[in-house]
């Protein structure tokens, strides 16, 4: 339990966030769309680290789309350097207990960054405090996709009968494995859509959207959050 909530408020065990907002942030300031990345990869490890510090024990983070490759080549270029910088940053994170992983299709990424990601999975592997995860060429539509093309293959070749194709099943098989499903997701920027972002683990999901854009998103905004969230009720479908 966080002693930063009030008393008898329990955190979201999963929060996803997607960092919109970059752009318009730059465009604000007269300046290329790439500093506006910049700065909010300097908001994302503010807000893991405060995560953390609230008693979140998962955080996704949607750092590129399986659709993010339509935007301008030097962008895309950007975007795949930042997350080289700062997954030498996020090796900071292990000194922390903090495990990280990656969801989406890494095949699509530059050899190189597939080995450090490959490398700061398995550093951090142990560790327990909570788990950072990194949405890079990911789409939930994707997900499940690949999903369903390794159960059919599966059912193909006679190692699963298809009544054994049960939602746990196929929860056990996307990329997201063990990790729980996602309670809060929040969205800076304005806009308020999911844009294929784990669409099946969102089913319960309850949304937080703020107008305030992703770089000048502080603590006391992530706060206010899981605050929103803790107070809203959660029937599940039930009454
Ligand atoms: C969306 O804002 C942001 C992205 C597509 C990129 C996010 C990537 C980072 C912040 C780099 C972080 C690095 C790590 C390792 C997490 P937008 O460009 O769509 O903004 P706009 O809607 O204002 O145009």
């Amino acid at each position: 339990m966080s002693s930063i909530l009030p008393e008898g408020y329990q955190p979201p065990v999963h929060v996803g966030v997607i960092m919109d907002g970059n752009g318009r942030w730059a465009k604000k300031r007269g300046m290329p769309r790439k500093f506006g990345h910049r700065e909010g990869a300097k908001t994302f490890r503010t807000i893991t680290r405060h995560a953390k510090a609230l008693g979140v024990q998962y955080i996704t983070f949607y750092a590129f789309s399986t659709e993010n490759w339509k935007r301008p080549k030097d962008e895309v270029d950007a975007i795949m350097d930042l997350f080289e910088k700062n997954l030498d940053e996020v090796r900071d994170f292990i000194e922390e207990n903090i495990r990280v992983r990656f969801i989406g299709d890494r095949s699509m990424l530059n050899p190189r960054l597939q080995e450090k990601m490959k490398g700061v999975e398995e550093d951090s592997k142990d560790f327990d405090s909570m788990t950072l995860i990194l949405a890079i060429n990911y789409g939930g539509r994707d997900e499940i996709t690949h999903t369903v093309r390794q159960i059919a293959l599966d059912v193909k070749n006679g190692i699963l009968q298809p009544e054994e194709v049960t939602q746990e099943l196929i929860q056990s098989r996307l990329y997201t494995e063990e990790i729980p499903d996602v309670d809060l997701i929040i969205r800076p920027s304005g806009e308020q859509r999911l844009s294929n972002f784990l669409i099946w683990q969102a089913a319960y999901a309850e949304y937080y959207f703020t107008n305030i854009l992703w770089p000048d998103f502080t603590k006391k905004d992530l706060e206010d959050a899981v605050i929103a969230y803790c107070e809203r009720n959660r029937r599940f479908g039930g009454v």
